[in-house]
């Protein structure tokens, strides 16, 4: 197969910084969350952070298996605070709009370069920016139903609690 074209090879570099750049956002979005004392839609960000360093690798080592170089370059600081969950939620939402567009850029090029390669590898992408979408949205629709009631949003915050690590880190001192 042939090796990946520079083009290529810059874009799949500039995504998975904008991976990496995901990450470190839903990570600051964590700890605002944290701050609030929702610990359960921390612990739901945190995991989103993590899935975004997932993605990045996933690219990286793609790179790697097509003869690339993956080339590190600075991550931007992401916003540190917010007004409000929902607005996390909503920015959260926005960014996953904007990613989705940074992918189909990547599928777009990969066949405008007869890529066929990159195309199939993309395609996972494509899906999970459907399921990225949804779930940031759904998460909005929910705030917004529950509104200024701290019941509510405390009901919530158990529910978001429940989702499951990627990975876990050995506790220190083991
Ligand atoms: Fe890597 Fe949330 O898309």
């Amino acid at each position: 197969m042939k090796m990946l074209t520079k083009k290529i090879e810059k874009t799949l570099n500039d995504q998975i910084n904008a991976e990496l750049y995901s990450s470190y956002l839903y990570l600051s979005m964590s700890a605002d969350l944290n701050g609030r004392g929702l610990a359960g839609f921390a612990q739901w960000m945190k995991i989103q952070a993590q899935e975004e360093l997932y993605h990045a690798m996933k690219i990286y080592d793609y790179v790697l298996e097509r003869g690339g170089t993956p080339s590190l370059g600075g991550i931007d600081a992401p916003p540190s605070k917010w007004k409000s969950p929902l607005e996390i939620f909503k920015a959260a939402y926005k960014h996953e709009v904007k990613v989705t567009g940074l992918i189909n850029k990547i599928v777009d090029l990969s066949i405008k370069e007869k890529d066929h390669a990159t195309n199939n590898f993309f395609q996972w992408f494509v899906k999970e920016q459907v399921e990225e979408e949804a779930s940031a949205d759904e998460i909005v629709q929910k705030l917004k139903l529950v509104g200024s009631s701290g019941n509510a949003l405390f009901v919530l915050d158990k529910e978001m609690a429940a989702r499951p690590p990627l990975f876990t880190f050995p506790v220190s001192g083991e």
